[in-house]
């Protein structure tokens, strides 16, 4: 952080989620003051609790989309609004797609009049669903993408778009310092055990013994990267990047979905079968982010997949209370837990 950091105040809109309680954790441990809004749709309580150990830390419970949260915060002087609040989960389109388009349009409204009172800096957390399915490969934040306005995906991908056009007229408009990162498929430490993204999901499935579906033929490609190397490309863009500029932050490896199966059961020794299952909505064929922009700015990311993969193994466990696991554990991947979700269809 450039500012001294006690003068560094933020607030982390989604803050209870995977992302938002890796960056709120960072910025406190930097010293900064976090105020973290959530509505918990989609985030953890047990993320709050463990944040709220930290004196400079706050909580409020809150949908960003209520217009009455910009008189709930108005006291408040914040110098970085960072905006992750988004329903995720590609199986909770049908279930939460209206709050997705909520958060992403009067949510994201909400958050730049807040900014704008308090000239703080601005970043807006969009997605590489912005660029629906892509047919550019590796995609640049040039590519305006190939995205279904009123396809299935479209409360989530054209909520974020709808997002990102807000962020980018109100930076210009009301000359505010705003920024917007497409995020890759990121994945780590302080996941849900019921989140349904392919990593986690992948991993709860072979901790319960179950076996994990794969949609499709498996062919589909994506990339992942570490929440730590996610987080370090978000202040590097708040930071370093320029005002009004779109960035791509994700893993540049591309991976089949068939191979990530086989990389987590190696890198957890966790052994299971996968069932192949006809898609439950349209998929995307791939995603490959085009990094040269942020890399450009001196980020790169540095934790490998297999060791992001154990360290995430690690945490599930701790959060579904499973003891550490023991070799005979290991080599069948059965635990005496119930299962932890549903027949949930996973998304990636
Ligand atoms: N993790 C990824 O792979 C990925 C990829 C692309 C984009 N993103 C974006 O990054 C952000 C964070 O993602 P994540 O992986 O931490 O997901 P997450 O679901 O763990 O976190 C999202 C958080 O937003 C909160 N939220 C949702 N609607 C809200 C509302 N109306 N008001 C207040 N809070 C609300 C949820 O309760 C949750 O805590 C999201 O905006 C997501 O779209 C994530």
């Amino acid at each position: 952080m450039s500012m001294n950091s006690n003068e560094v105040r933020c607030l982390i809109a989604g803050g209870a989620g995977c992302l938002g309680t890796n960056l709120a954790r960072r910025l406190l441990d930097q010293g900064a003051h976090v105020d973290v809004v959530d509505n918990l749709s989609t985030g953890r309580q047990a993320n709050v609790d463990r944040l709220s150990r930290h004196p400079n830390f706050d909580f409020i419970k809150m949908d960003v989309a209520d217009p009455a949260i910009c008189r709930r915060l108005q006291r408040r002087r914040y110098s970085h609004v960072y905006n992750l609040a988004c329903p995720t989960g590609v199986p909770n389109i049908k279930r939460l797609g209206e709050q997705m388009l909520m958060a992403s349009s009067a949510g994201t409204l909400n958050l730049l009049k807040i900014a704008r009172r308090c000239k703080a800096k601005y970043l807006f957390a969009s997605t590489a669903e912005a660029y629906g399915d892509p047919d550019v490969f590796p995609q640049p934040e040039t590519y305006v993408g190939r995205v279904d306005p009123v396809g299935p995906r479209s409360p989530y991908e054209e909520g974020k778009r709808f997002g990102e056009a807000l962020t980018r007229f109100w930076g210009g408009k009301y000359g505010l310092e705003v920024r917007i990162v497409r995020i890759f498929n990121t994945y780590g430490p302080a996941m849900s055990p019921r989140d349904q993204r392919v990593i986690p999901q992948m991993l709860t499935r072979l901790i319960a013994g179950q076996p994990v579906p794969i949609y499709g033929d498996g062919t589909q490609t994506r990339s992942f990267l570490h929440v730590d190397d996610l987080v370090n490309g978000l202040l590097t863009v708040i930071e370093k990047g320029d005002s009004g500029e779109v960035y791509n932050v994700g893993g540049d490896q591309q991976i089949t979905v068939r191979d990530l199966f086989t990389t987590v059961k190696k890198a957890t020794g966790l052994a299971g079968e996968a069932v192949f299952r006809d898609h439950f909505i349209e998929d995307h064929r791939g995603r490959w982010p085009d990094t040269t922009k942020l890399r450009a700015l001196g980020w790169r990311p540095s934790i490998s997949l297999e060791a992001g993969i154990r360290e995430s193994y690690q945490d599930l466990l701790r959060s579904l209370g499973v003891k550490p696991a023991c070799p005979a554990f290991l080599a069948h991947g059965k635990t005496d837990r119930a299962p932890v979700q549903g027949d949930a269809p996973q998304l990636a």
